[in-house]
């Protein structure tokens, strides 16, 4: 087992490469749930927690943080600007502040690319076909708006989320500040070789959501094997090929014992890694497109996935 690396941003920052993720359902009950999780989490050793404004578990975050008695600075936070909030980006940005009652954010990501209309009465405004209802508000002018934060003092690293090539392309050609991260969807059956060429290329850190694949790849013939073989779990398996490529990865468990195998993971070698890079088959297991055939208000070919 080798312990987890910490990974440098373009910004020189570093930061754990393994990261738990606090998406805990759409209820308020499930969402205060998270809480007794995310402080196992940081128990079991994680210096790094993922959340966004959109999962409404800001505030079990800093309470989680609080409680540990883990000194602030000591702990890598990540959120996320709403896609309703691409019109307010300094008030939202201080919203999840005050959620997270923390003074400053690690990294501030723009959670997608689409920007949704926003009603302060409903985070999800939909059209009569029950789509989304997305404005032309260019996500170009959100990211200066993002980049302003930089100068607040109250932010460290900017970045991205669920940017392909395209839409990276076109974020590049008004960007002042390159992104620190592209998270993404990211996991051995949706290997995403040409984004990290490019993030790489650019010196864009990926992280990996739906990281463990899920059922379908712990499941998996070939990764059943290979957590036989290095002794450990398929899930411990896959973590280890997301850092084998050099990308981070911020898996979710609400299980202690989970949460801590999550940590320890085995080094692979190079045919094995490659073994598992050939099970890509392009296939999103988290957001995919609805029976209108959009991803939260956008086509495949909007996201440029
Ligand atoms: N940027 C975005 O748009 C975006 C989208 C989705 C998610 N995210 C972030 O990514 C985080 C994780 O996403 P996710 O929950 O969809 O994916 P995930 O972490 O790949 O999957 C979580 C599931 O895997 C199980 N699991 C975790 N470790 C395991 C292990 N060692 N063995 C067996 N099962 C294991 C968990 O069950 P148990 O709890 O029972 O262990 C849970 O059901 C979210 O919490 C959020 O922070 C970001």
């Amino acid at each position: 087992m080798s312990p987890i690396p910490n990974l440098t941003l373009n910004n020189g920052i570093k930061f754990p490469a393994i990261g738990h993720g606090s998406w805990s359902g759409t209820t308020p009950d499930k969402q205060a749930e998270s809480l007794e999780w995310l402080k196992s989490a940081l128990k079991a050793g994680y210096r790094h927690i993922d959340t966004a404004q959109d999962y409404q578990t800001e505030k079990y975050v800093g309470i989680a943080i609080r409680e540990s008695g883990i000194p602030r600075e000591e702990i890598f936070v990540t959120t996320k600007l709403p896609w309703n909030h691409h019109t307010r980006v300094a008030k939202s940005f201080q919203d999840s502040l005050e959620f997270l009652g923390i003074d400053y954010i690690d990294l501030y990501l723009m959670h997608w690319p689409q920007a949704v209309l926003y009603d302060e009465n409903n985070s999800q405004p939909t059209n009569p076909d029950g789509s989304l209802i997305t404005t032309d508000h260019s996500f170009n002018d959100t990211w200066a708006d993002i980049e302003k934060l930089l100068d607040t003092g109250k932010v460290r690293a900017i970045g991205v989320s669920n940017l392909s090539i395209k839409n990276l392309e076109r974020l590049l050609k008004t960007a002042k500040v390159v992104p620190a991260v592209n998270q993404v969807e990211l996991h051995p059956y949706l290997a995403q070789n040409d984004l990290l060429q490019f993030c790489q290329e650019k010196g864009i850190i990926l992280t990996a959501y739906a990281a463990t694949g899920y059922s379908y790849v712990r499941d998996d013939p070939l990764m059943v094997q290979l957590g036989k073989k290095y002794d450990v779990s398929p899930t411990q398996v896959t973590l280890a090929w997301h850092l084998a490529r050099g990308t981070t990865a911020v898996p979710k468990s609400t299980n202690f014992e989970r949460q801590k195998q999550n940590l320890t993971l085995p080094e692979l070698n190079e045919e094995d890694i490659k073994r598992i890079s050939g099970l890509d088959k392009n296939q999103r297991l988290c957001n995919k497109a609805d029976e209108l055939g959009k991803v939260w208000g956008w086509t495949y070919e909007q996201l440029g996935w």
